[in-house]
């Protein structure tokens, strides 16, 4: 393979909510500092994204609001690219499905595969929502586990037993979208024939396997391992691309089979951009490119397995060189969740801080072998004691040194000592270093690298002691600016990846505009010239203080405006005679544990006065055992004791829940005594 032809794609995001921190972390950041790297080396990269317009859940956020789809992805797109623009990614294309270039693509794809015989049919059973008129996606339906009996299991698993099941298997099934009960209606559905590559797929991956991160890896060979079976690649919708043919009226393409197409078709569109509309041939229809796309861990079988043996399919495409998946981005320990406010979007956060600081707290915390986290108290210390304190420092006082005694201007360097020549010498190794992190998508390890040559000059600037030469030995004052001078410029280069407006912000301090300097490997060749004019130096972090950071953190879970929700209607009548049958207690929480091999029960220990009480508890995804260890809460004390995973449960916990994010216990605001009565 040439190494110099490389196509980047970046996980198209869906245009059905803003992208925030995880999102960036995942798929974007990283493709965009390996891209920037890739250009500097002056290799021939092309950088595809775009918005994923299509999908169910668009449709269902389109219902919520009583909106037509295309209000919401028009919404959504438009913010999500002004986000990208304003982080810094150097897309050469952003795109959308929803645009005409795409519907062909897929259809064109589908179309040959269905003509070749390649797609299968099959006639399965579907729940049927009647009120809402659409067939019910797994996750839009729930009822009770056929399994273990859990009540609120989803169509396709159940979160409690984690058993996997059809969803006309599911009990007592409920539609999310409108509460009615579902039909089982039969459904005639358009298959790829994924497990006929099951080999091919075996083969590629295996040959890759030596230079593939493990966390992918490992899914993916679980995955073969278990065997790949057909997947169903229509759904009966009327939002997506409709499969053509008359006899498929109704249908759609199904998202995933025409997103990963979005790839292709977004360099398209780029290619009739630039005027050259054959031009993106050069990049996916050629064993000469190296592709790799960038996605979250979510995406790993889509990008591994069936792109992969649809590009296989189709023929004369590049494969995946690698997959280099990221792993989840959680912040200040939880996931991120837009409707309890634990997010931070994008563009919000870009109005009141620079895109730069975030990007190298991100790179510095990346998920790249397991999931981390984004805090702002680790943000605040990498802007003001790296980032300010480091590279800011040293940029400054060089500036400010040479302005002050040279007049502005690069002093000529003569006999260097051997301190200098090591430290020039530095500039080549660290680059080096940098750059094999970044061909091995090592982020945190390139972006370390990049901030030791920072450090690196710091300490020679103080070792050097130019304050002091400049009254003892002028020239051996003259090299040290010239080599700190020198360093800006290397700096101005390798932080490129990472930091791209500061290094844009350094070029122009030092009025670098010869290309030949516009290069990685000219960090180790290319020098300022002497008597080069120098800028007035620029402040290129700002300080941020502690209070701002605690008013960022007090925000967080803070709920200014709750969520429009979607709840089942009120139950009928009762008299006050039925309602004085329900005993409710105040009880305190003794103890509590998880349940063995559930991920959602806790087994609890209440006091409610008269006795203890052991309760099981669906609580187990929201609160660990320490969360509700001394809490007051209510319970029904006369319930009927029912078991549970062959637990029992004397009563139940009294908790408020939405669909979105589970349960939340009742708590009394007061301490109230563990017995007192609740009516
Ligand atoms: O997970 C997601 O956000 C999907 N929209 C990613 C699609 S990637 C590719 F297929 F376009
Ligand atoms: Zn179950």
């Amino acid at each position: 393979m040439n190494n110099n032809r490389i196509l980047v794609t970046s996980a198209l995001p869906y245009a059905n909510g803003a992208i925030h921190f995880g999102h960036l972390a995942g798929a974007y950041l990283p493709a965009d500092m390996f891209v920037r790297y890739q250009r500097l080396m002056k290799r021939d990269v092309l950088f595809i994204c775009g918005s994923d317009e299509h999908g169910v859940s668009i449709l269902i956020s389109a219902r919520k609001e009583g909106v037509e789809p295309q209000v919401i992805i028009d919404r959504y797109h438009n913010l999500n690219r002004t986000a990208f623009e304003r982080i810094g990614m150097s897309f050469d294309n952003y795109s959308r499905t929803s645009l005409p270039v795409h519907h062909e693509t897929a259809r064109e794809w589908f179309v040959e595969f269905r003509d070749k015989g390649v797609l299968t049919q099959s006639v399965e059973k579907q729940l049927y929502d009647p009120e809402a008129r659409m067939f019910l996606p797994d996750r839009f339906v729930i009822g009770t586990c056929p399994h273990c009996g859990y009540e609120r299991a989803y169509g396709d698993q159940c979160e409690n037993c984690s058993k996997y099941y059809d969803q006309t298997e599911l009990l007592n099934p409920k539609s999310l979208l409108s509460d009615a009960v579902p039909e089982i209606r039969e459904a005639r559905h358009w298959h790829f024939p994924l497990g006929d590559y099951q080999q091919r797929l075996e083969e590629y991956i295996e040959k890759n396997a030596g230079r593939w991160k493990e966390n992918v890896l490992q899914q993916v060979r679980s995955w073969l391992k278990s065997g790949l079976s057909d997947r169903p690649i229509s759904r009966d919708m009327d939002w997506g691309i409709k499969v053509p043919g008359e006899e498929d009226e109704g249908k759609v393409i199904y998202v995933w089979f025409e997103a990963v197409l979005g790839y292709i078709s977004s360099s398209k569109e780029w290619a009739a951009r630039i005027g050259e509309p054959e031009k993106w041939k050069e990049y996916w229809c050629s064993e000469d490119t190296r592709y790799v796309p960038f996605i979250g861990k979510d995406n790993i079988v889509f990008h591994c397995l069936m792109f992969p043996a649809m590009l296989m399919e189709k023929g004369g495409y590049v494969l995946p060189d690698n997959v280099p998946a990221n792993e989840f981005l959680n912040l200040e320990g939880k996931k991120f969740s837009k409707s309890m406010n634990w997010s931070i979007e994008l563009n919000e956060f870009l109005d009141t801080y620079p895109a730069d600081p975030l990007r190298y707290t991100l790179a510095m915390n990346m998920p790249e072998t397991r999931d981390s986290d984004f805090f702002w108290k680790d943000f605040q210390a990498r802007n003001n004691n790296e980032l300010a304190d480091i590279l800011g420092n040293f940029v400054n006082r060089t500036v400010h040194f040479a302005h002050k005694n040279f007049g502005g201007k690069v002093p000529a360097a003569a006999e260097l000592d051997e301190e200098d020549r090591l430290f020039l010498e530095q500039f080549s190794t660290i680059a080096d270093q940098v750059g094999d992190c970044y061909e091995r998508y090592r982020f945190r390890d390139a972006v370390t690298a990049t901030m030791n040559l920072a450090r690196a000059a710091n300490k020679y600037f103080n070792d050097r002691e130019p304050w002091k030469s400049i009254k003892t030995d002028a020239q051996k004052c003259a090299n040290t600016v010239n080599c700190s001078l020198q360093a800006v410029y290397a700096l101005s280069i390798l932080i490129e990846p990472v930091l791209p407006f500061t290094a844009q912000k350094l070029r122009q301090l030092l009025s670098v505009s010869d290309p030949k300097a516009l290069a990685w490997d000219a960090v180790k060749s290319w020098r300022l010239p002497d008597g080069h004019p120098i800028g007035e130096r620029v402040i290129l972090f700002d300080k941020i203080e502690d209070a701002t950071i605690d008013d960022e953190t007090a925000k967080l879970g803070k709920l200014t405006e709750l969520p429009e929700r979607h709840f089942p209607p009120l139950k009928e009548q009762i008299t006050i005679d039925d309602f004085m049958k329900i005993d409710l207690r105040v009880g305190k929480i003794l103890e509590a544990e998880n349940v063995p091999k559930s991920n959602k029960l806790l087994k609890l220990k209440v006091d409610i006065g008269s006795e203890h009480r052991q309760l099981v508890a669906g609580i187990a995804a929201q609160y660990t055992p320490e969360d509700l260890i001394g809490k007051h809460i209510v319970i029904v004390a006369n319930l009927k004791p029912a078991k549970l995973f062959g637990i029992e449960s004397q009563g139940m916990i009294l908790a408020a829940s939405t669909e979105e994010d589970g349960p939340v216990v009742l708590t009394p605001a007061v301490l109230i005594p563990e017995g007192a009565i609740v009516k």
